[in-house]
C-alpha cells in the first residue's frame, strides 16, 4: 500500500507551503557546482506540484527565492534567474494539463525585465486554470513584506481613507501579498534545517510544521504524502481545547 492511500481525503490541507532547502549542498556532496543542485531542484518542484495536485491541495506555494538570496554570489544568482527564465517555458505543459494557476509573490520591480516578461507571460498563460494555485515566493522576505503592509496603511491612513481604530488580523491579512489564499495549514521544511528564514511570519501563526532531514533535490512524492499523513494526525487546538475533551467535559457536567 503506497502511502499516499492512507490519506484521508476530507482532510487535505487546503495550503501547503514549502522551504524547499538543500539543493546546494546536493550538489556538493556530488562534487557538483551548486547550479546542478538547483536544476536538480527543479525536478522535485514537479514531483511535488504534480503530487499536490493529485490529492486535491488547494494552494502550494514554493519558498524559490528569498530576499537574502541576493547577497549569493553573482554567478549563483545568474544561474537561478536563466533555471526560473527556462522553467517557466519547460514546465507549461505541466501547468496547463494540470490546472495549475501560477502565482508571484515577493517583489516583482527588482527583477530584470527579461526575467519579469516570462514571469508575466506564465502568470497569464495560466490565468484561467483553477485546479491548484502553485504561488512561487521569489524575492520573497516576511519582513520586506510585512514593512510594504505597514506603508500602505499608513498611507491610507494619512490620506483619511482608513480610521488606525478599525486595523486588526484582518485589515493585516488583507494587505499582505497572499491575500488571495488562507494561510498554510502545513508548512514543510527540507534539509534538516529547523528555522523560517524569514519566510511568511504573520500567516504561519497557526500553521501545522513539518521538517525533513531529506534534502529537496531527493525529496519525494512519497515522502510528500507521509508529510500530509502526518498533519492529518495532528490535533489543531489554535488556543481552544481539542473537541474530544469538550464533548468529554460536557458529558461530566
Ligand atoms: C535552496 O537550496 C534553494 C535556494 C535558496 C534558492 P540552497 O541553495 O539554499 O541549498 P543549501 O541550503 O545551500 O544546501
Ligand atoms: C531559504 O533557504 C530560502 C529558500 C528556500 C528560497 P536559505 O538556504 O536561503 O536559508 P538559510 O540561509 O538556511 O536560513
Ligand atoms: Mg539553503
Amino acid at each position: 500500500m503506497s502511502v499516499s492511500d492512507s490519506i484521508l481525503p476530507g482532510k487535505v490541507p487546503a495550503h501547503v507551503a514549502v522551504i524547499m532547502d538543500g539543493n546546494g549542498r546536493w550538489a556538493q556532496m556530488r562534487d557538483l557546482p551548486r547550479q546542478q543542485g538547483h536544476m536538480e531542484g527543479v525536478k522535485a518542484v514537479r514531483r511535488i506540484a504534480k503530487a499536490a495536485c493529485k490529492i486535491g491541495i488547494r494552494y502550494l506555494t514554493l519558498y524559490a527565492f528569498s530576499t537574502e538570496n541576493w547577497g549569493r554570489p553573482k554567478e549563483e544568482v545568474s544561474a537561478l534567474m536563466a533555471l526560473l527564465v527556462s522553467c517557466l517555458h519547460d514546465e507549461m505543459p505541466l501547468f496547463m494539463d494540470n490546472g495549475i494557476r501560477l502565482r508571484v509573490i515577493g517583489q516583482a520591480d527588482v527583477f530584470l525585465p527579461e526575467v519579469r516578461a516570462a514571469l508575466d507571460a506564465a502568470l497569464e498563460k495560466t490565468a484561467g486554470n483553477t485546479r491548484m494555485d502553485l504561488v512561487l515566493a521569489l524575492s520573497y522576505s516576511a519582513r520586506w513584506e510585512l514593512i510594504e503592509c505597514a506603508k500602505n496603511l499608513a498611507r491610507l491612513a494619512k490620506a483619511g481613507q482608513l480610521d488606525p481604530e478599525t486595523i486588526d488580523g484582518s485589515v493585516i491579512g488583507n494587505s499582505l501579498t497572499t491575500s488571495f489564499m488562507p494561510d498554510p495549514d502545513l508548512l514543510i521544511r527540507t534539509s534538516g534545517e529547523y528555522r523560517i528564514s524569514n519566510f511568511l511570519l504573520w500567516q504561519i501563526a497557526y500553521s501545522e510544521l513539518f521538517f525533513s532531514p531529506v534534502l529537496w533535490p531527493d525529496f519525494t512524492e512519497e515522502m510528500f504524502y507521509a508529510a500530509i499523513a502526518d498533519y492529518q494526525k495532528r490535533d489543531r487546538r489554535f488556543g481552544k481545547i481539542s473537541s474530544s475533551k469538550t464533548m468529554l467535559s460536557t458529558i461530566k457536567e
